[in-house]
């Protein structure tokens, strides 16, 4: 089977660009298998969510989907190209990563830490500057009064939305977000869940979300792609979970669930 991973933005719709991995499967160097025969399909600005227990390989797809890691075996395409060296630096231009457990430089700003690769991409001080105040805005914060702060002055859940600002810097048509919210407490969860949710709907980006919950993956995702050991059990949206789940293991997570 074949992974199809539609991108497209509301500015940028001239075609459809698709990523496709097929047939992936890694084994790490030390012979872990994190990934089995994987197959899925993302389409244009939806959010699907993969989900499932620690240690399932959700991580290590999303790291693929980016060519942080190469697989063992199969392959990853974009627009029916082989992602290959040449092609990785456009690439992650086009994808914004929000990482597990947010990854801010400490010794950097926050104005340095959402701006530092536009620098290398040789933008002008005044460009980043003014993205920066752009970004901070868009995820609910003041860039008078966060800007200059460093990342041990900030609440965790300013530091997620920094995180998520960075990887908003280049306007990214694909968002790769690897449990945002997964730190928080329930009531910070619940509030940055539904900022994210407003955010998703005026950006209309493709974005791609790990999370353990399910009832994250059923608010936050079109789609649910449910992940055990390795392999991918199944991908449908809630009510096909609910109403069809393929096992036993996928009845016992979304189970109780309204
Ligand atoms: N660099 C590595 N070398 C060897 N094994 C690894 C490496 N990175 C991850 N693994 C293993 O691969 C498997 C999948 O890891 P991965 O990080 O993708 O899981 P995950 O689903 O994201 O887990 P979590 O929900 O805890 O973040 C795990 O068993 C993990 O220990
Ligand atoms: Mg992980």
């Amino acid at each position: 089977m074949t992974v199809h991973l539609a991108i497209c933005t509301k500015t940028r719709c001239h075609s459809p660009h698709v990523i496709t991995l097929d047939q992936i499967t890694h084994r790490y160097p030390n012979g872990m298998q994190a990934l089995s025969d994987i197959s899925l399909t993302v389409k244009s600005h939806e959010t699907l969510v993969l989900i499932g227990g620690s240690g399932c390989g959700k991580s290590t797809l999303l790291k693929m989907v980016n060519g942080l890691i190469r697989p063992t075996r199969g392959q990853i395409l974009w627009d029916d190209v082989p992602l290959d060296r040449d092609h990785l630096i456009p690439l992650r231009r086009r994808i914004g990563y929000v990482i597990q457990q947010v990854g801010l430089f400490p010794h950097l700003t926050v104005a340095e830490n959402i701006g530092l690769v536009a620098r290398f991409a040789q933008w002008s001080r005044a460009q980043i500057d003014a993205r920066v105040e752009t970004l901070l805005e868009l995820v609910g914060l003041d860039p008078r009064l966060q800007r200059d702060k460093y990342p041990h002055q900030l609440s965790g859940g300013e530091a997620q939305r920094i995180g998520i600002a960075r990887a908003l810097l280049f306007d990214p048509m694909v968002l790769l977000m690897d449990e945002p919210f997964g730190a928080f407490d329930p009531v910070l969860r619940t509030q940055l869940q539904h900022e994210f949710l407003s955010l998703e709907f005026s950006l209309k980006k493709t974005i791609v979300l790990v999370t353990h919950d399910i009832q994250e993956a059923f608010l936050l995702g079109d789609r649910i792609a449910f992940m055990d050991r390795g392999r991918l059990l199944q991908v449908g949206t809630a009510e096909e979970l609910k109403s069809c789940p393929a096992n036993d293991a996928v009845s016992a997570f979304v189970g109780g669930i309204p």
